[in-house]
């Protein structure tokens, strides 16, 4: 029988401003998700959260985009949502865009990762999630996780790893989708990876033999919401360990904060700081954007763990240098490059202020 793992989020309110879901709320979901597991829904689950957004990891024999999971999530949402509303907890039900559940959470706000696999007779499996940031942010890790010898030994020194992987990108604004294949297609897959508001990777497979490897919500909020109501903050899921990377391979790229769209108003570029779950509360300019791993045993369809990855004081030089450079960033002001370019401004509140200048254009002669 094969498992299923869906990773179902959502910012249903936070408390203060845009800091931190409260604990109340994650308890709330976990009466759902308790239900759900009684019932036969779920067979186990985690919530945690990464800054304001609650991120349900749920395991389950369904497969991917069933209807009883994703009204599960939906449900945890909408009952956590009431109660953020009772206590004025700041953008109460923020991303949920719709009263009514129609089949499948996508579509609907929420973002979500799933992922069906055979067990190995080991099983680790590595569950990152972010905020204050887009879904396009993990194309750089997963590129050097999954394609670059000089991140992940494995695919020099390991065979099971050598063929390399298959990246399934989609263009999330003409809602198109297209596979290509490492290293053959290395410059091409760059061409599209590195326009990371645009192409984000949906998934990753093994050559060998079609295995999935990684998921990630590409759920664009703003796209479909049709004006400014947050940010995206994605989830991802990596398998690692006999056949893909090792646990370390997978963590290693995000030593180095690279630079992702979120930040304030969802409208800055700036650092994604690796962090354990205890510091995933972004304060400084509501940022820098964050990113939690928590790393799992899945056995049987039961998640052992989890462990705080990034709880290493390995990574203390990580986030030392994505303060320097959120300090950097921060002295630009409204200034593009830490301000977003124009074209991802459109997603944000700013056309507004243009459309009141409009008139005060003249023609130059
Ligand atoms: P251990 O000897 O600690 O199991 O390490 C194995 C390994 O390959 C680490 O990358
Ligand atoms: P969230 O998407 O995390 O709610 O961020 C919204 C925002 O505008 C922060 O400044
Ligand atoms: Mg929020
Ligand atoms: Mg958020
Ligand atoms: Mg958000």
């Amino acid at each position: 029988m094969k498992t299923t793992i869906s990773v179902i989020k959502a910012d249903v309110g936070s408390l203060a401003g845009h800091v931190r879901a409260h604990e109340a709320l994650k308890e709330k979901c976990d009466e759902i998700l308790s239900e759900a597991k009684d019932t036969g829904v779920l067979e186990d689950y985690y919530i945690t959260n990464c800054g304001d957004d609650i991120d349900l990891i749920m395991t389950h024999h369904r497969g991917e985009e069933d209807e009883e999971v994703h009204e599960t999530a939906w449900n945890a949402f909408k009952e956590a949502t009431k109660l953020a509303r009772e206590m004025k907890l700041y953008g109460a039900g923020q991303d949920l865009l719709s009263d009514t559940f129609s089949g499948n959470i996508k579509g609907l706000g929420p973002g979500c990762a799933e992922m069906e696999f055979k067990e190995r007779p080991s099983d680790p499996v590595i569950i990152f999630c972010c905020d204050k940031t887009e879904p396009g942010a993990f194309n750089l890790p997963l590129f050097r996780i999954f394609a670059d010898p000089f991140n992940t030994a494995g695919l020099v020194i390991d065979p099971s790893l050598h063929n390399g992987y298959k990246f399934e990108i989609f263009d999330v604004i003409e809602h198109k989708k297209v596979i290509m294949s490492c290293p053959e297609e290395m410059y091409d897959l760059l061409a599209l990876l590195g326009a990371i508001s645009r192409y984000v990777i949906k998934k990753i497979y093994r050559k060998d033999d079609g295995e999935i490897a990684a998921s990630v919500s590409t759920e664009r909020l703003n796209i479909m919401a049709g004006k400014y109501i947050g940010k995206d903050d994605p989830v991802a899921i990596v398998r690692s360990q006999s056949g893909f990377p090792a646990a370390g391979e997978v963590l290693e790229p995000f030593s180095v904060p690279h630079l992702v769209g979120g930040w304030m108003r969802g409208s800055h570029n700036g650092p994604l700081m690796p962090v354990p779950q205890k510091n995933a509360t972004p304060v400084r300019f509501d940022g820098p954007p964050r990113v939690i791993g928590l790393g799992f045993q899945v056995a049987n369809c039961k998640l052992i763990g989890p462990i705080d990855l990034f709880d290493d004081p390995a990574f203390d030089r990580s986030r030392v240098l994505a303060s320097e450079i959120a300090e950097y960033m921060r002295r630009h002001g409204p200034f593009e490059p830490h301000r977003l370019p124009s074209d991802e401004m459109e997603y944000t509140t700013l056309p507004e202020i243009l459309e009141k200048l409009k008139g005060r254009f003249e023609d130059i002669e």
